[in-house]
């Protein structure tokens, strides 16, 4: 019962409105270069992250495991991932650590040659909850294990916790666990739709993470989708919390530049197209990752995933192209301009870097 929650995310999804009300890609532009000046051939979209080789700077970020249908998904993603050459990460493997039966439905993304695997465990679950006790490292290295992770990432969701019914919203505590589980573990720390501060980000670098999904505002929205739980459930305290906390965060693009601490970043939240990857890229990022996007095709096929994919990395190539990048480095220093709503955010940027 406690996991029909995995499954209701799935359905809604899906099927509703969980988007956040700007799209923020949109204020970003790169500048054409109308003579590129090389060969669309020569383009080299690959990349090393955390150590390991893609074909190009793409992840499919978390999204399920742990119900029934999940093992279908996970399987479409991770075929998908192996055959063209990108990372992938699973959802929470809460599920399974608390009830082994399920790990079939994470366990099967071992099957494929992923270059990149991360694996996922909440940062509510490693600090003692109301009626929980905590995950400790020995909880993460079991998590690396079933899948054979190359990273963990450790989520942060706080925003969704306050709007789900079970939500765990004891916070403290969470960042010096996190900084325990580093010293054993690779750790990705990740945002799920709300973003990272800079000052955020610089602590989770003390504490040793390896690098940040900032899981920014734009796409997905876990305030929405659980306004529409909430709403489901005649839950009108949780309803009214959604509704309001629905665009709560820090836009996807400017916590690129904030996170841009000398760790790898990975951006998700609002990437659609391999454009939006490319703009991500080009603010600092060292990979785009998508989320909501890959669900509709994960549903479907490992092919529907790989045209996908293919499409998302050819939008990727033709925006590398018109800016003149010949590989990913190059595409990280091409120029840029921020319009409208985005650029106010951008100009009220004020870092005090942290005396370490
Ligand atoms: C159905 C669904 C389930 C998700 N479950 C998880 C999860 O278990 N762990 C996690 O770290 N992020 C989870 N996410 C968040 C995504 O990884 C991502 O940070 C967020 O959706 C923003 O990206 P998007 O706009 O591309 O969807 C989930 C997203 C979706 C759409």
């Amino acid at each position: 019962m406690k996991f029909a929650r995995k499954a209701d995310h799935i359905e809604i999804c899906l099927n509703k409105d969980v988007n956040a009300t700007r799209k923020y890609w949109d204020d970003v532009q790169m500048l054409h270069k109308a003579l590129p000046g090389l060969d669309m051939g020569a383009i080299d979209t690959s990349v090393e992250l955390f150590g390991k080789k893609l074909a190009a700077p793409i992840i499919i970020s978390a999204i399920t495991g742990g119900f029934e249908g999940a093992e279908k998904i996970n399987l479409n993603l991770a075929q998908a991932a192996a055959e063209v050459g990108v990372g992938i990460g699973v959802g929470s493997q809460r599920p399974a650590l608390e009830n082994p039966e399920l790990a079939g439905s994470y366990e099967v993304v071992k099957n494929f040659k992923v270059p990149l695997v991360i694996g996922n465990v909440g940062a509510p679950q490693l600090v003692a909850q109301k009626k929980r006790a905590a995950f400790g490292v020995d909880e993460c290295k079991q998590a690396m294990k079933m899948i054979n992770a190359d990273i963990l990432a450790i989520h942060m969701n706080f925003l969704q916790e306050i709007v789900q019914p079970e939500g765990d919203t004891n916070a403290a505590g969470c960042l010096e666990a996190i900084g325990a589980a580093a010293k054993q573990v690779p750790v990705l720390a990740k945002e799920t739709g709300a973003g990272i501060t800079r000052e955020m980000a610089h602590e989770l670098r003390l504490k040793g993470v390896k690098g940040i999904d900032v899981g920014g505002l734009g796409g997905t929205s876990f305030s929405a989708v659980e306004y529409h739980r909430a709403v489901g459930r005649n839950e009108d305290t949780l309803s009214r919390l959604g509704r309001t906390f629905w665009n709560w965060g820090i836009p996807t693009p400017v916590s690129i530049l904030e996170a841009d601490v000398g760790l790898p970043v990975i951006a998700t939240g609002g990437l659609e197209t391999g454009l939006d990857a490319a703009k991500a890229i080009s603010l600092g990022a060292s990979a785009g990752g998508f989320s909501r996007k890959m669900l509709a095709p994960a549903m479907d096929s490992p092919e529907a995933v790989a045209r996908e994919l293919r499409v998302i990395i050819a939008e990727l190539k033709a925006a590398m192209f018109l800016t003149g990048a010949r590989n990913v480095g190059e595409l990280q220093a091409v120029p840029y301009v921020v319009t409208g709503h985005l650029s106010e955010w951008m100009n009220a940027l004020y870092w005090e870097e942290p005396e370490e």
